[in-house]
C-alpha cells in the first residue's frame, strides 16, 4: 500500500512513496505496464528484495538510503540509450556534491564512487517504447545516505560520512530531481558533447589497469574512456578494445607477449 503521493517534482512526478516494498523496480515495472507516464517515480523506505546488477541483493536498513526507481519515456531509440546508466551516475554525483564537497567518480558501467568507495548503485531496465524511435527506461537508484558503517558492504561509503552538515535521503532525492532533469533534457535533445567530456573527466580508474568480466570472458587492459553509446574503451597492449557490458575491477595488466 502506498503511503503518499507527491506531484510537485521537476522530473520526478508523481512520486509514490512506500514505507516498504519488495523492490521499487517491481512496483514501477507494474505501473509502467499499466501506462504510467514519464517521470513516475517510486520511492521506498526499505526494500525486502532489493536487487543490484548480476542478480546481487541490495540491502539497506530502513530510511537510511535513497531507494527509488523512475520511469522515463525518452524520444530516443533503444539503440541510443546505452549511455543512460552513466548519465544517471553523473546526475547522482552532481546531487551529492553539495554535501560531500568532493568530485564523485563514475565507475563504468554504473556506480558512483567517493574517494574510491561506492556510494551509489544504478540498475537500468530498458525496452523499446510504444512510439517509433522511443524507449521505456526504468532507472533504479540506490544511494547510501546515512547507512551505518557496519551495515555497508565492503568498499562502500555513505554521504553523511563526508559532511558535517545534516543530510537525509529526502534531501538527496530532491537534489537528484533537479540534477537528473538536467542530464535527461540533454539526453533527449542528443546534446551530449560536453556531458561526454565530463563523464570521461570523472571516469574512475582512467589510465589504470583493470579487468572486465563479462560472463566467462575476462578482458584486461588500461582504461581509456567511455563512448557516446556507453561502451568502455580499454587500451590493450597498444590496441583499443570496445567493451559493451561487464563488471570492472582494478586489476593487473595482461602479460605482454
Ligand atoms: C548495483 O550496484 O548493482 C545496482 C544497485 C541498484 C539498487 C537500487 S535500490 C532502488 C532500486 N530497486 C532495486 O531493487 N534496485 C535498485
Amino acid at each position: 500500500m502506498w503511503r503518499y503521493l507527491v506531484t510537485a517534482g521537476t522530473l520526478f512526478r508523481p512520486v509514490i512513496r512506500f514505507d516498504s516494498v519488495t523492490s521499487t523496480m517491481d512496483v514501477l515495472a507494474a505501473l509502467a505496464e499499466d501506462g504510467a507516464s514519464s517521470g513516475t517515480t517510486v520511492v521506498a523506505g526499505v526494500q525486502t528484495a532489493g536487487r543490484g546488477r548480476s542478480g546481487r541483493a541490495w540491502t539497506t536498513p530502513p530510511d537510511t538510503a535513497v531507494l527509488m526507481s523512475t520511469l522515463l519515456r525518452p524520444p530516443r531509440p533503444l539503440s541510443k540509450c546505452g549511455i543512460f546508466a552513466l548519465l544517471t551516475g553523473l546526475a547522482v554525483a552532481h546531487a551529492i556534491e553539495p554535501w560531500t564537497g568532493r568530485t564523485g567518480e563514475i565507475k563504468w558501467p554504473n556506480d558512483v564512487l567517493i574517494g574510491g568507495r561506492k556510494v551509489d548503485g544504478i540498475l537500468i531496465s530498458a525496452r523499446p517504447g510504444a512510439a517509433p524511435e522511443s524507449a521505456t527506461l526504468i532507472a533504479g537508484i540506490g544511494i547510501n545516505v546515512t547507512t551505518a558503517a557496519e551495515s555497508l558492504p565492503p568498499g562502500a561509503t555513505n554521504v553523511q560520512l563526508h559532511t558535517a552538515r545534516a543530510v537525509t535521503p529526502a534531501m538527496v532525492l530532491q537534489a537528484l530531481d533537479g540534477s537528473l532533469q538536467e542530464v535527461y533534457a540533454r539526453f533527449c535533445e542528443d546534446d551530449l558533447d560536453a556531458t561526454l567530456v565530463e563523464l570521461n573527466e570523472r571516469l574512475a580508474f582512467r589510465g589504470q589497469d583493470v579487468t572486465v568480466e563479462d560472463g566467462p570472458r575476462k578482458i584486461a587492459g588500461r582504461v581509456h574512456g567511455v563512448t557516446r553509446d556507453g561502451g568502455l574503451v580499454l587500451n590493450q597492449n597498444g590496441r583499443s578494445v570496445l567493451i559493451r557490458s561487464g563488471e570492472l575491477t582494478r586489476g593487473p595488466r595482461p602479460i605482454e607477449p
